[in-house]
């Protein structure tokens, strides 16, 4: 993040649960929590995606562990989890950034496609929120879902991961509504085109971007840091009466109708 816009130390003492942390824009969630105080465990399947994280983060004088789990796995999730508390005391922040994603016609599409981004993104949204609940709920913690515009209209080729966001956003309104009474904050952040990402690299084609761009009304592509940002506020006190809202960080292009394909 690196530009002063938050008091320093905001968010002192607190213990994130970073999923997708080592990469995109995951990573830089973790990375500003982190220079805002918070200790993260970064979490996903590729311990080489999360210990020059990790590294990195610590070099700077944070605080950062790599733990191996695929959040698909109930069993690896919980065992994360314990590894976090057993470092860090306890986990009051859970960050829902793994992904799966693709391009792929619909027809084309297979049970097993479908089922695997569902499963990564939705199914390991649900596991990672019920393997964190009792920490969450002693320390009157807060979620954060990193969802996406894709299922506000439709978007060619993702249906997959438009069905999958569309589901994360439904977890965070009715955790949001059952898990208010424990304190507990439940908010997404819909992320428009950002450029400096593996998945912006991947997945849009060179001829679509310029026409994407011009569908941002803000006139750029987001950058990762919009979303860190955007991630500081929703995770501070400043937040403390924000609870189920999906904040939507695309300079306004999904109002246009702009899509992929
Ligand atoms: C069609 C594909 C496919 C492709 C995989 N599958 N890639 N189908 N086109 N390009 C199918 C496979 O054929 C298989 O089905 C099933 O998906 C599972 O594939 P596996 O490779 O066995 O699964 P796995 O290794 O577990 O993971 C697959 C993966 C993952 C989901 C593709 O490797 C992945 O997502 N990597 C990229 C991560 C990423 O970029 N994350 C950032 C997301 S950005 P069959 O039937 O053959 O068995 C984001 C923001 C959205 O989400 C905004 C976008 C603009």
């Amino acid at each position: 993040m690196s530009e002063t816009i938050f008091v320093d130390g905001i968010l002192n003492g607190r213990v994130a649960f970073v999923t997708g942390g080592g990469t995109g824009i995951t990573g830089g969630v973790a990375r500003a929590l982190a220079e805002a105080g918070v200790s993260v465990a970064l979490v996903s399947r590729k311990l080489d995606h999360l210990q020059p994280a990790a590294d990195a983060i610590n070099q700077n004088g944070g605080k950062a562990i790599a733990v191996v789990a695929d959040v698909r796995q109930p069993e690896a999730v919980e065992n994360a989890v314990a590894q976090t508390i057993e470092q860090f005391g306890k986990i009051d922040i859970v960050v829902n950034g793994a992904a799966g994603n693709f391009l792929c016609a619909a027809e084309e599409l297979s049970p097993n496609g479908f089922g695997t981004v569902v499963d990564i993104d939705l199914k390991g949204t649900f596991n990672v929120c019920r393997a964190a609940f009792a920490q969450l709920k002693e320390h009157r913690g807060q979620i954060l879902n990193i969802s996406a515009t894709l299922h506000y209209l439709g978007t060619p080729m993702q249906l997959h991961v438009s069905a999958a966001k569309a589901g994360v956003d439904a977890l965070t309104r009715n955790l949001a509504v059952e898990w208010g009474r424990y304190g507990i904050r439940v908010n997404g952040i819909a992320p428009g085109p950002i450029e400096d990402t593996e998945g912006m690299k991947r997945l849009v084609p060179e001829p679509v971007k310029e026409r994407l761009r011009k569908g941002v009304p803000l006139g750029r592509f987001g950058r990762i840091a919009d979303i860190e940002k955007a991630a500081v506020f929703i995770c501070s006190d400043a937040a403390s009466f924000i609870n189920g809202v999906v904040l939507v960080v695309d300079g306004g292009h999904w109002l246009t109708g702009t899509r992929l394909g």
